[in-house]
This record gives C-alpha cells, sequence and structure tokens, in this order.
C-alpha cells in the first residue's frame, strides 16, 4: 500500500467538480485516508511549490493556486502515486488522455484542476504539509 497526495486546484472546487474528481480517484480503487478544503497563503503556495521557484511559472502558479479554496486529500492505494499521476493526464490538458481528470476538467497548462505528488519522497513531504499523524486514517479497523 502507498500513500499519495491530491490537491484540486481552485479552478476545480470553483466549478464544484469536488465530488466528481474523488469519485474518479475511488472508481479506480483508491481510498480517502485525509480530506480538507482551505484556502492558502501566498507564502504556503510559494512553500508547496518550492521545486519550481526558479522556473517562469513560480509567481503565476502560486497567484493562481491562493485565488480560491483548495481541496487536499491523501489518497491511498496499491502504486498510488503512479496510479494518480496516470489518472489525472498529463500537466497540459491538451495533450492529457482521453477519460484523464484534466482532460475531462482541466482548463489549461496552469488551471489544470489537480496535483497529485510525483514521487515517494515528494509524497510524504507534501501530506505532512497538510496534514498531521492523527489526521490519516487508513482502511485497518
Ligand atoms: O503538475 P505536474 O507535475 O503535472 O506539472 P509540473 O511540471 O510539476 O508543474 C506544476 C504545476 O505548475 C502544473 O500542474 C501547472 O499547474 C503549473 N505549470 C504552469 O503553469 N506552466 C507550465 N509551463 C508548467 C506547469
Ligand atoms: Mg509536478
Amino acid at each position: 500500500m502507498e500513500r499519495t497526495l491530491v490537491m484540486i486546484k481552485p479552478d476545480g472546487v470553483e466549478r464544484n467538480f469536488i465530488g466528481k474528481i474523488i469519485s474518479i480517484f475511488e472508481e479506480k480503487g483508491l481510498r480517502v485516508v485525509a480530506l480538507k478544503k482551505l484556502k492558502l497563503s501566498k507564502e504556503q503556495a510559494k512553500t508547496f511549490y518550492i521545486v519550481h521557484k526558479e522556473r517562469p511559472f513560480y509567481e503565476s502558479l502560486t497567484d493562481y493556486i491562493i485565488s480560491g479554496p483548495v481541496v487536499a486529500m491523501v489518497l491511498e492505494g496499491e502504486n498510488a502515486i503512479k496510479k494518480v499521476r496516470e489518472i489525472m493526464g498529463a500537466t497540459d490538458p491538451k495533450e492529457a488522455e482521453e477519460g484523464t481528470i484534466r482532460k475531462l476538467f482541466g482548463v489549461d497548462k496552469e488551471k489544470n484542476t489537480v496535483h497529485g505528488s510525483d514521487s515517494p519522497e515528494s509524497a510524504k513531504k507534501e501530506i505532512y504539509f497538510f496534514f498531521s499523524e492523527y489526521e490519516l486514517i487508513g482502511a485497518e479497523k
């Protein structure tokens, strides 16, 4: 079992797609371990996307990500990190495969509706960015 961090970005929340997006992940066998809606500050957004700080889109991306509420969740499943990345689709919705979340809902390369961790290291970092240990409730009874 593996855990990953998913964030529904402001364009997804704004257009009321929270439930639809979670359903897609659940239908593919992933399980919600933690979930919250919140609005990030600019400082938090800059920290979350710190790996992109030298990229030309950093300023615009962090402004966009604070433009409205987001929904953060931890999903669990076999190969959850890779699986979530496949279900999301390519960064640019124009290049995303049919049936992926970004193909279905993405607006453009920036407003692409969802974020998913890209490695075990970033998953760990991103999960604890949003949640503390006691908020993570797995399938175990
Ligand atoms: O999210 P993903 O891992 O697919 O892409 P990334 O290369 O790690 O970029 C992070 C986020 O920055 C993307 O999801 C887009 O929202 C944004 N981005 C952008 O605005 N312009 C780009 N040329 C590339 C990414
Ligand atoms: Mg990335």
